[in-house]
C-alpha cells in the first residue's frame, strides 16, 4: 500500500463530526430524477451528463443559480426524508458519527411547500440515523441572507413549534450586499429562544473582514462557516482563538467558488491553534463528501495523519454536543489513532 492510500484509508475511518453540510446540497442527480418522476415534474435536463454539464460554477453566485432551481423536486415530507437519509448513508461510509446539518426552509416555503413538510421529513431521517446508523444527527435552520430580515423573522416564528427538533440557526446564500448586521435582531431573538448560533462568512467576499468582525463582536456567534479570510487580520485571529470559535472549512467547495482550496489559509489557522475543521458544504455539487475533503486537503497541503486527527478532534470540540458527549467522541478518536500507531497532536 502506498502512503497516500494508507492516509486515505485512515481519513475515511477516522470518527468525525460534520458541521457544515447543506442538506439541499446533497441532492445527487439520480435522486433528483427519482423525485421528479414521483412528483410529476418535467426537468430540463434528461440525463446524468446533462445535469452535470450545468455544474460550471465560478463563484458563489453562479453556484447558487444552479442550487436553488434543483430544489423544485422536493415537495413532500417523504422527499425531504429521502434526501437526508441518502446523505446520512453516505456520511456513515465517510466516518461521520455526528452531523449538524443545515437546511434552507425559505427555499421551499417561498415556492409554496409548507414548513411542516420540510421539518417533519428531515427530522424523521435524523431520528432514524440515531437508531439505525449510530449517527447522532441535528438540524440547523439557515436563513437566506438575500431575503429580507422580516422574512427571516417570520421563518423563525414558524420554526418555534418545532424548537426541540432544531439545535441552532445559521445564515447562508448570497453574502454580497447582505451583511450580518441585517440579521442582528433575528439572531438576538433566536438566541433568546435557546437556539445555538452560527453564520456563513463566505470566502473572498467584498467586505469579508468587516463581516467577520461584525459576526465576532456584534452578533457573537459560536462558529463561523468558512471564515478563513480571518487570516488577514491578526487581531481577529487572536479573538477567535481566545474564544475557541469553530471554523467550518470546506476545501473542495472553496476550489469551486474561488480558484483554490484555500489550503494555506486553513493550515495556517490550524497551526495557529484555532478550532478549524473540514466539511463538505454541498457534496453532490462539488463531488466530494467529508472524508473526500480530508483526503483532498491532506494531499494538497502535505498533511500528516496527526493533522487529520486534530481536525477530527476540533470537529467534536466545535460541535453543539454536551461536554460529556464531546469527551467520549474525542476519546474514540484517540483510540482510533492509537490502534493505527498514529501520534496524537500535542
Ligand atoms: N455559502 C452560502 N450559501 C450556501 C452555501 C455556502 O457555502 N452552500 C449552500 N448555500
Ligand atoms: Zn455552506
Amino acid at each position: 500500500m502506498t502512503d497516500s492510500l494508507a492516509l486515505a484509508e485512515f481519513a475515511y475511518g477516522l470518527p468525525k463530526a460534520e458541521l457544515h453540510l447543506h442538506l439541499e446540497g446533497t441532492l445527487e442527480p439520480e435522486l433528483k430524477f427519482e423525485l421528479a418522476a414521483r412528483n410529476g415534474i418535467e426537468l430540463a435536463e434528461k440525463t446524468f451528463e446533462e445535469v452535470k454539464a450545468t455544474y460550471n460554477f465560478t463563484d458563489l453566485t453562479s453556484f447558487l443559480a444552479v442550487y436553488y432551481p434543483a430544489m423544485q423536486v422536493l415537495q413532500t415530507a417523504d422527499d425531504f426524508h429521502d434526501l437526508a437519509w441518502a446523505y446520512l448513508l453516505r456520511a456513515k461510509e465517510q466516518g461521520v458519527v455526528h452531523a449538524e446539518m443545515f437546511f434552507d426552509p425559505q427555499a421551499h416555503t417561498s415556492r409554496g411547500v409548507p414548513f411542516e413538510n420540510v421539518i417533519t421529513g428531515y427530522h424523521r431521517a435524523a431520528v432514524r440515523a440515531g437508531d439505525e446508523l449510530g449517527i447522532s444527527a441535528e438540524l440547523i435552520l439557515c436563513f437566506l441572507r438575500d431575503f429580507s430580515a422580516e422574512d427571516a423573522a417570520a421563518t423563525l416564528e414558524s420554526a418555534l413549534p418545532y424548537k426541540d427538533w432544531i439545535i441552532g440557526v445559521g445564515l447562508d446564500s448570497d453574502e454580497r450586499d447582505n451583511p450580518p448586521s441585517k440579521f442582528s435582531e433575528v439572531f438576538a431573538r433566536a438566541r433568546a429562544e435557546g437556539f445555538r448560533l452560527t453564520m456563513h462568512c463566505d470566502i473572498d467576499q467584498v467586505g469579508s473582514i468587516d463581516n467577520i468582525r461584525a459576526v465576532l463582536t456584534d452578533i457573537r456567534v459560536e462558529r463561523i462557516d468558512h471564515g478563513t479570510n480571518i487570516v488577514e487580520d491578526p487581531e481577529l485571529v487572536a479573538i477567535a482563538k481566545e474564544r475557541g470559535l469553530g471554523f467550518t472549512c470546506c476545501p473542495v467547495s472553496n476550489s469551486f467558488v474561488t480558484e483554490q482550496m484555500k489550503a494555506d489559509e486553513i493550515v495556517s489557522l490550524l497551526r495557529a491553534g484555532l478550532r478549524v475543521m473540514i466539511n463538505s458544504d454541498d457534496p453532490a455539487y462539488f463531488g466530494a463528501y467529508v472524508g473526500d475533503n480530508y483526503v483532498a486537503l491532506a494531499e494538497q497541503a502535505g498533511l500528516s495523519e496527526t493533522d487529520l486527527v486534530q481536525f477530527a478532534i476540533n470537529s467534536f470540540e466545535a460541535s453543539w454536543l454536551t461536554p460529556e458527549q464531546k469527551a467520549a467522541f474525542v476519546e474514540r478518536v484517540g483510540e482510533y489513532a492509537g490502534s493505527r500507531g498514529v501520534a496524537l497532536p500535542v
